[in-house]
């Protein structure tokens, strides 16, 4: 079975997918995990992440491969550990630039759809619903207001010793929601047969509860 998770930043995509996923026994794939490590790679190798041309020549050098880990899955970009390295203040501000191109989603997504051909997934992302795997079985749009996405945000970064205040936090979660939903090629949007969950004020449980009845309802 394949389970797509969509929604726009700081929804609680991948804290629930990740629940999903171990409760399921299946694969948790966060792919926007992936558009931060070609974001990351262009940044290392020090280039401007808004020329197309040379973040697209980047791509076949990059190799992007996960492991289980607590609290979250380990990330790593041609064997290098970059969990936290992809999380950086920098790497957001630019991903969504990155995320745009076309080369970089057309090789995205058939690394996604590579990973999810064999094994049962919970993915989440933006457009796995609508593109990613249009057929998956289940299928969430999870929504919470700005405020509360920038909230939840601004206390995991502050437990991490980040110091962005909530305000500057709030304008970049408002500022990715509207470049995610107006770029050309496959944009953030609620897939037609997608079910939308507004998690603002549900606790984690709560939202894994009404998912579990949401995929029991379908299946
Ligand atoms: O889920 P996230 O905040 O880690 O995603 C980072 C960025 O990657 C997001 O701003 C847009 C992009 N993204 C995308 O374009 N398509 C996806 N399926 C997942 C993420």
């Amino acid at each position: 079975m394949q389970i797509a998770i969509d929604g726009p930043a700081s929804a609680g995509k991948s804290t629930i997918a990740k629940i999903l996923a171990n409760q399921l026994g299946y694969v948790y794939v966060d792919t926007g995990a992936m558009y931060r490590v070609v974001t990351l790679a262009a940044l290392q190798a020090q280039i401007d992440v808004n020329d197309e041309a040379a973040v697209t020549q980047l791509l076949p050098t990059i190799q992007i491969t996960f492991a289980p880990g607590e609290p979250v899955q380990k990330v790593y970009y041609n064997g290098q550990d970059v969990t936290e390295a992809i999380r950086s203040a920098t790497v957001t501000a630019n991903v969504s630039a990155v995320s745009s191109y076309a080369s970089v989603r057309t090789a995205m997504t058939d690394l996604q759809r590579s990973i999810a051909q064999d094994v049962g997934v919970v993915m989440d992302g933006r457009d796995i619903g609508t593109t990613v795997l249009p057929q998956a079985q289940v299928k969430i749009f999870l929504v919470a207001s700005v405020h509360e996405r920038a909230l939840r945000r601004f206390k995991e970064n502050q437990a991490k010793g980040r110091n962005e205040t909530l305000a500057e936090i709030e304008h970049g979660v408002q500022s990715r929601d509207e470049l995610d939903s107006n770029r050309a090629i496959s944009p953030l949007r609620k897939a037609d047969d997608a079910v939308e969950v507004d998690t603002t004020g549900m606790t984690i449980d709560a939202v894994v509860q009404k998912i579990q009845d949401i995929i029991t309802n379908i299946t």
